[in-house]
């Protein structure tokens, strides 16, 4: 049993919820066009279930007896997930965004979840279970806007 490779890609796990966090409310903010009202709502509920796993993913870590990231210097260095750009975007720009980070980020899990299960590292593999679930449901939300 070894968890330093589950640490390590839990402090990722974080910094990519939480770029995905900021990202799908920087869309609620600024979507327009026929389906602001549809998505500016649905990214909203989105953006509340990933605070919550953020969260969760920080108090994994800390029941490991690790220090959690919390700043968004780490969180830069450490994601996979791209920032919005500052520019305008469409609403197509931002489903096929979300569509592809939530993807991405359900097969990454997949991996984590395997490497936490080898490793008997039990909290990670009830977190893993239920961001996979989450992002898989999301990527649908988001991708059954498309026109
Ligand atoms: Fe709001």
């Amino acid at each position: 049993m070894n968890t330093t490779g589950v640490i390590e890609n839990l402090k990722k796990t974080l910094a990519e919820e939480y770029t995905l966090q900021t990202k799908t409310q920087n869309y609620h903010w600024n979507i327009e066009g026929p389906l602001f009202y549809s998505l500016h709502k649905l990214f909203e509920a989105q953006y509340g279930e990933i605070s919550e796993y953020v969260d969760s993913t920080a108090e994994t870590l800390r029941a490991l007896n690790t220090r959690a990231p919390g700043s968004f210097t780490e969180f830069k260095t450490l994601s996979s997930i791209q920032e919005a750009p500052a520019d305008k975007q469409s609403a197509g720009q931002m489903i096929e965004a979300l569509t592809s980070d939530h993807t991405k980020l359900a097969a990454a899990f997949k991996e984590r979840l395997e490497e936490a299960e080898e490793n008997q590292v039990t909290n990670a593999v009830t977190l893993y279970e239920d961001l996979i679930t989450f992002h898989e449901k999301a990527a649908w939300m988001i991708r059954s806007h498309r026109s």
